[in-house]
């Protein structure tokens, strides 16, 4: 039988960090990483796949009610083919040949373009329709209630609606957006790391858990407040003394960062880097010290980046405790930043980074 390709993005963001499931603002941007995946039909219910980058085989019936996370990549997988059955879709059985170079566990989010890819792949192969924003949220809810990580939208959201040299405005309540182009001349280097600290997931749903206990406070006080989108930094200074100390600087995190987001979208808009600049690093200062996500290695990337040639602004981007910072740079400076960052880096931390360049001029 003959086998059909799909393919989905990794993503970087740009600015609007942890603010995804607190109903904000998010301004990611597609990188051209990505997972490939070649469908053939099976004859049976069965669904095979596999992995030429990890060189495992899987295979599972798609009629098992009792399916449970394995607690490996195929839980991406399995995982959304789950929640396609759950949502009534019937689906072929099939085998899924799978290979990406999104570099795993870097905050690139190579589980989110492997979630969209199968996703595209097990829809076109059974024949089925579904919008890209179905295609989103279930690429989410499969990674919250499959694969234990209680993830915002962003990931999967970008995956679908990214466009090569624009980044992505995303108002994560109305799931509303808005493409913005990357200026002309200017760069966006990933510097990637290479560390990621093991508490990372953890962490990632301790944050989630504080948010919501930010939440119940100010409902409790201001009706309408529905999720901390709802509340202002004003509200937070006016009744926010009654939580306790992490929790206080959660929101103030996100409160302050969605403001930042949209302060950054009119700014990429008129090409004011400057502005873009000043909001990046005020965005990875309160991810550093009020979210507290950060680590030294990230910290340490950012410092390198803001004294390296043809910076324009940067900060850490995506969950955080290692993974990559992004840095807008200038195209005609970008070969000496990249030399400078990754030398400087290597011989303060003895860890050779990788750093990658994207960002090539919008086709208009
Ligand atoms: C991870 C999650 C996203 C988002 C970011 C932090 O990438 O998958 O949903 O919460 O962290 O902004």
């Amino acid at each position: 039988m003959s086998s059909r390709v799909f393919r989905a993005p990794g993503r970087v963001n740009l600015i609007g960090e942890f603010t995804d499931y607190n109903d904000g603002f998010v301004m990611p941007a597609a990188v051209d990483f990505s997972t490939t995946i070649a469908a053939t039909k099976r004859l049976d219910r069965m669904l095979g796949m596999r992995s030429a980058n990890i060189g495992q085989r899987r295979e599972f019936p798609l009629d098992d009610r009792t399916a449970h996370s394995a607690g490996d990549w195929s839980d991406y997988v399995r995982g959304v083919a789950v929640m396609l059955e759950r949502l009534g879709h019937r689906l072929h059985g099939a085998d899924l040949e799978i290979e990406g170079d999104v570099p795993m566990g870097a905050g690139l989010s190579s589980s989110a373009s492997l979630e969209v890819a199968t996703a595209l792949a097990l829809i076109g192969i059974s024949g089925l329709s579904l919008g890209l924003k179905e295609i989103a949220a279930l690429c989410q809810r499969a990674e919250n209630e499959f694969a234990g990580s209680r993830c915002g939208i962003m990931d999967q959201f970008i995956s679908c609606f990214g466009k090569a040299g624009r980044a992505l405005l995303l108002d994560c309540r109305s799931l509303d957006y808005r493409l913005i182009p990357i200026p002309a001349g200017i760069r966006l280097v990933i510097s990637n790391t290479m560390v990621r600290h093991q508490h990372a997931t953890g962490e990632y749903n301790n944050r989630r858990a504080d948010c919501e206990a930010g939440v119940l406070h100010f409902a409790r006080i201001i009706p309408h407040v529905r999720a901390l989108r709802d509340v202002t930094l004003a509200d937070l200074s006016r009744y926010g003394d009654g939580l306790p100390d992490p929790v206080y600087r959660r929101c103030r995190h996100v409160i302050s960062e969605n403001a930042r987001v949209e302060r950054a979208a009119q700014a990429l808009e008129q090409s004011d880097l400057d502005t873009l600049g000043t909001l990046m690093a005020e965005s990875h200062r309160s991810l550093r010290d009020d979210f507290e996500v950060s680590c030294p290695e990230l910290d340490l990337l950012v410092d390198l980046a803001l004294a390296a040639p043809g910076i324009r602004g940067s900060r850490m981007t995506g969950g955080g405790f290692g993974g990559c910072t992004i840095s807008l740079v200038d195209e005609d400076r970008v070969d000496d930043f990249v030399r400078q960052v990754g030398e400087r880096y290597r011989n303060a931390s003895g860890i050779t980074p990788e750093l990658y360049v994207f960002g090539l001029p919008s086709e208009e």
